[in-house]
């Protein structure tokens, strides 16, 4: 008999098709009354299948009396919440690693974009700005300051293409790294050395509001930063006025404080790029997320374990 599987929110179509092979799958979303379908059938399910933007609350989980295991598409676990899976003796799967190098391209495009202009170049061009003026000049990316804030696995891949740019490079983390780049243990230090400043460091409550007022000024109003992190640690009010009042250069921004909606000044601003959340986007990427979903699943009900295990 086929496992039933309760999915949390919409996942991609191949993925959802994939899952209703292998699996009894019913959609969450579809329910018009949630709770009243989690109080009436909650019990029927030893999986849950949810994605690193939508997660599973503590009630959610409790909701689930028979919940063995969680299997989440995404590498962020910030809204898991892992504390209620441990109590509640329930294993939890994501899919690392497979998204690294597509988040550090993107976090490198940002970058180069915001430095250079290329978004607010390509309006300028569409505007019919160039029949009128010269486009002004902008910042060189080679050879400049990276700061890295969290070098864990998608840190060291944006040193890597950075590297390629002969960039000069440092990082933070809560303790040194066992590679070649300089370690720079103070974050405001590091946020006033670096010409570019990319936040590379999980999302939750113990990073919330990490990128302070305090740390924008620190990177100057020749600084910019990146953010693929997650918008909750960045104030984004201090970076909606850092913005405004240029002092800090600019910002690349895949993620916000409340996606997805985006702080209206930011709109108006030439000196920030805004992405809607698309650092792991390819197909090649999400496909190989989509697999890992699929194979924790497989892989916890054939033998009890995960092949990504968060816990
Ligand atoms: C992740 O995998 O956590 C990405 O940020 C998508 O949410």
């Amino acid at each position: 008999m086929k496992k039933a599987i309760l999915q949390n929110g919409r996942l991609l179509p191949a993925l959802e098709s994939r899952l209703a092979e292998e699996f009894d799958v019913h959609g969450l979303w579809s329910e018009p009354d949630p709770q009243a379908f989690l109080q009436q059938h909650g019990e029927r399910f030893a999986g849950l299948v949810t994605s690193a933007p939508v997660g599973a609350s503590a009630e959610l989980i409790h909701a689930l009396p028979r919940l063995e295991v969680i299997s989440s598409f995404g590498v962020g676990f910030d809204r898991i919440d892992l504390d209620a899976a441990k109590r509640s003796g329930v294993r939890v799967g994501y899919t690392p690693d497979v998204l690294n190098d597509c988040v550090a391209d993107l976090a490198f495009g940002l970058l180069i974009d915001v430095a250079r202009g290329i978004s607010a170049a390509d309006r300028f061009v569409r505007s019919g700005g160039w029949l009128k003026e010269r486009f002004p000049v902008t910042t060189r990316v080679s050879g400049k300051k990276l700061g890295i804030v969290g070098l864990g696995r998608i840190g060291q891949a944006v040193a890597k293409r950075a590297s390629g740019f002969e960039m000069d490079i440092t990082y933070t983390n809560r303790r040194p790294a066992t590679v070649s780049y300089r370690y720079e243990s103070s974050l405001m230090a590091l946020a006033e050395w670096a010409d570019f400043l990319v936040v590379a460091v999980a999302g939750g409550s113990s990073t919330q509001g990490l990128i302070s007022r305090e740390v924008l000024t620190a990177l100057g109003p020749k600084g910019f930063l990146i953010n693929v992190s997650r918008g909750t640690v960045v104030d984004e009010q201090a970076l909606v006025d850092a913005l405004t009042t240029k002092s800090i250069a600019g910002a690349g921004l895949d993620v916000f404080e409340n996606e997805p909606h985006v702080a209206p000044a930011l709109l108006g601003l030439d000196n920030v790029v805004l992405l809607p959340h698309v650092a792991s986007g390819t197909a090649e990427t999400r496909t190989a997320m989509g697999d890992l979903v699929l194979a924790n699943l497989r892989s916890y009900f054939s033998t009890g374990e995960l092949v990504t295990p968060l816990n």
